[in-house]
């Protein structure tokens, strides 16, 4: 099983098009690699590939992934979608993936319903790019040889979904964590992730690999960098640090641990910064664009 991250950043990417913050600038000027949006392709036998996410950078990240060029006069090795969640940064790249070539979808019906909703996803015709409702807790085989099961996980609804003040820590299917499981193996995918109750941390316990989120560092990353005055709870993302965070709730993880879905914001991506040193210190590590984890 290969898992080649294809976008290591969260919403907005980094740079991030309006953001003059340290770590945009850094990215701007090459003294830190740039991060395209959240997605991430896994193959069982480097022909045939499943996208987990389809973000508004896939074009770039598919043109810069010879993997998955095409080897016939028109197609693609992309075989099938599975979503996590109806964030922008997740979904937007189905647009990219019109032009008649076919590949199953599969999402939950929450999602599935949010796409429908939303006329301009008809591009991509019915009749070849066919829709699989995600049941919890049911495996599914998106690629020979690959199961995948699919589990609520505390998140909120799509930020552009929002009125008035929504709950963000709901367990029910709009957003979603993927188990990953072939014969090398089991990956638990999870770039949203608003919490870590005891029964999430149980259900990690048998990972051989978690790419877990890693948008903020701490709640406040935001505020402290004055990008802006939401807390990482509000955006439905739980913070690395602190007593409730994702390096406390999995110091006990025998997988190994990596971060992903990371924001422009976080400090982790500053080579040198005390925050950085504490997630390695932890035994985690921090995806990037093109990463390889193979099992
Ligand atoms: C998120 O992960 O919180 C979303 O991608 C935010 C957004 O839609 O910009
Ligand atoms: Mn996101
Ligand atoms: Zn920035």
């Amino acid at each position: 099983m290969i898992i080649r991250t294809l976008g290591a950043g969260a919403g907005g990417g980094l740079p991030q098009w309006n953001c003059g913050c340290s770590l945009c600038r850094a990215a701007r000027s090459g003294v830190i690699a740039p991060m395209t949006q959240s997605s991430a392709a896994i193959s069982i036998d480097g022909a045939a590939w499943a996208l987990l996410n389809a973000s508004p950078d896939l074009r770039a990240q598919m043109a810069a992934t010879s993997a998955l060029h095409p080897v016939s006069l028109r197609g693609s090795p992309v075989q099938a979608v599975v979503l996590t969640n109806a964030d922008v940064d997740h979904i937007a790249g189905l647009l990219t993936l019109r032009e008649k070539t076919p590949f199953r979808l599969f999402a939950t019906p929450g999602t599935l319903a949010v796409l429908d909703d939303n006329p301009v996803f008809r591009v991509l015709d019915p009749s070849l790019v066919t829709q699989h409702a995600i049941v919890l807790d049911q495996p599914f085989y998106p690629l020979p040889g690959l199961e995948v099961t699919a589990y609520a996980v505390p998140g909120k609804i799509a930020l552009y979904l929002e009125s008035g003040t929504p709950d963000t820590k709901v367990i029910g299917d709009q957003t979603i964590g993927l188990r990953l499981s072939s014969d090398r193996g089991v990956v638990h995918y999870l770039p949203g992730c608003a919490d870590l109750p005891d029964w999430l941390c149980a259900t990690l316990a048998e990972a051989d690999v978690v790419m877990f989120d890693g948008t903020v560092w701490a709640d406040d990353d935001m505020q402290r960098t004055g990008t802006g005055a939401k807390t990482g709870a509000r955006m439905g993302h739980l913070a690395m640090s602190g007593a409730g965070g994702s390096l406390a709730r999995l110091a006990g993880l025998k997988a190994r641990r990596i971060f992903t879905h990371i924001n422009n914001t976080n400090p982790v991506l500053m080579p040198d910064s005390a925050e950085l040193g504490a997630i390695v210190a932890a035994g985690w590590e921090i995806a990037h664009d093109g990463m390889e984890v193979a099992l």
